[in-house]
This record gives structure tokens, sequence and C-alpha cells, in this order.
């Protein structure tokens, strides 16, 4: 055979195998590079070519093999990938965060009390004794402090604003937010962290509490009720209803605990209210002393607080028995990722 006839048969197969584009993988690789395949019979009738033809003969042929065996190669392997899309297996799922639980509880308690016109502030979560208690009617060595488990920060005293304490609740707000304004009317809910010591299955040392407080004038305690009701359904839906029991502290007069009606029984009694209340806090008619001391005329105004954890108001509302409140903050997903 001569070189041009036998480029020629080149060419030929070229064109045979354009037509032949649309076969499978296995079919081309048979039909071309098999042991019986065109480019390996063409191979092989090289031998028969003057030898001053091999080498021009041989080069394009060697070419054109690779190049077909790595196009078939590729097209293989997207082929045996395209095999193993199962599309009835259910699909991966990206792993999506969220928010914690108790951040979510603080949204949303914000979102009801400023959508009634309550202004959400911050306040140090470590403060003065006068902010924490003295301002808040509770003077020195007063018993009622021994009801707050106070962490005591250890640095000199300030002459006037007294021992610097981790905020045993929100209360220490009331005379901050009094000073910030200077003038009512205020109306502030003050989210912030808390320290007690006690840590069992039901406290953990450091918590959320909320507190509003509404000052202006003729401010009484049906407002107190209403606001107290109004959170109540908004938090824990429609029919939920607050009761406020007479109690005691300090910086309120009269004071009370506030209760909320069983969300899940609708206050008729279950196996996580017992008697269709639950209690969450406490409340009262701000005392005349903390008014002065915020700086404002207790005869020209009057004005209402209230007080609770976050912690529970949450766990009441998603009505969770949580064994070990702790879990809350360990910071374990297995948990967390239950809400
Ligand atoms: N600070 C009180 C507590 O921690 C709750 C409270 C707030 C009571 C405001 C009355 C008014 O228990």
């Amino acid at each position: 055979m001569t070189g041009t006839a036998y480029i020629q048969q080149i060419q030929q197969m070229l064109l045979a195998l354009g037509a032949d584009a649309g076969l499978s993988v296995p079919a081309l690789q048979q039909k071309y590079l098999g042991a019986n395949g065109a480019f390996t019979v063409l191979a092989k009738q090289i031998a028969e070519l003057d030898p001053n033809d091999r080498k021009a003969a041989g080069r394009p042929l060697n070419e054109l093999k690779n190049a077909l065996a790595a196009a078939i190669a590729a097209a293989g392997s997207a082929e045996s990938a395209n095999d193993w899309v199962d599309l009835s297996l259910p699909g991966k799922k990206p792993a999506v965060g969220h928010i914690h639980p108790i951040s979510q509880a603080m949204a949303e308690i914000t979102r009801i009390f400023t959508s009634i016109g309550f202004t959400r502030v911050r306040y140090p979560e470590v403060d003065w004794d006068w902010y924490v208690f003295e301002s808040l009617n509770m003077p020195p060595d007063h018993p009622a402090r021994d009801e707050w488990e106070t962490f005591f920060v250890d640095r000199a005293p300030d002459s006037k604003k007294g021992q610097m304490v981790l905020t045993t609740h929100t209360s220490n707000g009331q005379v901050r937010e009094m000073e910030r304004l200077g003038e009512p009317p205020i109306r502030m809910i003050n989210i912030a962290r808390c320290y007690r010591r006690q840590q069992d299955v039901t406290h953990t040392q450091m918590f959320h509490q909320f507190e509003g407080l509404v000052v202006d004038t003729g401010i009484t305690i049906q407002h107190l009720k209403g606001t107290l009701d109004y959170f109540a359904e908004q938090f824990y839906g429609p029919g939920t209803k607050s009761r406020i029991r007479p109690f005691h502290f300090q910086f309120t007069e009269p004071s009370f605990e506030v209760d909320f009606s069983c969300h899940l029984c609708n206050g008729t009694g279950c196996k996580f209210c017992k008697s269709g209340w639950h209690e969450v806090g406490g409340c009262g008619m701000v005392h005349p002393n903390v008014l002065r001391a915020g700086g404002i005329d207790p005869d020209v105004y009057t004005g209402f607080a209230f007080g609770w954890g976050v912690e529970r108001t949450y766990t009441l509302k998603e009505g969770l028995a949580i064994d070990d409140i702790r879990l809350l903050y360990s910071g374990d997903l297995q948990f967390l990722e239950q809400f």
C-alpha cells in the first residue's frame, strides 16, 4: 500500500467516526480501539508500507488515536458518574443553624412590648449596689436583700454607690432609666442577664430577666393589669389571662405576684400546670421612694413595674418540662437542635 492510500484510509475512518458520534462509549471503544477496531487494523497495516512512508503515516494515526482515547475516557467517566444519579434518593440536607431559643424569646418579648410603645434599653449587667438595691428602697443590711443571692465584685466600693455586684435582677434599670430620661413619660423594657448564687436543675447562675417600667401621670393598677393581659395573649396565645396576687417587694407598693393561665388546658388544670395557672414573676406600683431616687416627684407621677425570667417564660410557652435547665446553656447541639 502507498502512503497516500494509507492516509486516505485514515481520512475515511475519521468520516465514519464523525457519523458514529452518537454511539455509546463502550460501542465506540469496541469499534475503534478494540482488538479488531479501526485504529488497531490501521496500526497493523503500517507494517505493509514502504519504510520511508511509515513515519509520516504513523504519527498522525497515533495522535488521532490518543485524542480519541482521551475523549472516550472523558465521556466514559461522565457517563459512569451519571449512572449513579438516583433521583429517588432523599437529598442531602444542608446544615442550617438557628437562633438560640432564649434569644428567640427575647426577640419576641421585645416585639410585643415595642408594639405598644415601650423602648428596649440595655443597662450594665455589673452594676453598683445603689441601682441594684439601695435606690430600690433596700438600704444596706435590709433583710429583703437576702432574697437575691448576690455575687459581689472584688473591688473598692464607690463612696456614694457602694459595692459593685453582678445584677441579681433587671430592676437595676428602673432608676437608671429615670435618670436617662429625666422626666416621664417612661415606657421601658429592659432585658438583660442576671446572676444569682444558686445552681441546680431549675436554676442557672446566669439567667435572663425582662423588666417593664411605666411612669406617667395617672398610671394605675389597671394599666399594669392591661399590659400583663396583653403580653399573655401575645406571647402565649389568644385567651391566655393574667392574674395578680398580693405579695411584697420593697420597690413596689402595692406588690403582686403574676400568674398566667395555662395555655395548654385553657386554665382548666392539666398535668403540666396542675392548678390551671403558672406563677411567673413579680409586679406592682412603683414605690414613691424609688421615684424619688430617680428624681421624679411621686406627688405628680405614678408608675408600675414588672419583671421575671425569660427562661421560664419560654419553657412555659413550649410546654417544656426540661429536666435540667442548665442544658439550655450547655452548648449541647443535640439538645439545642430540637428547638
Ligand atoms: N425584681 C423582682 C425579682 O427579681 C421582680 C419585680 C420586678 C418585682 C419589678 C416588682 C417589680 O424577683
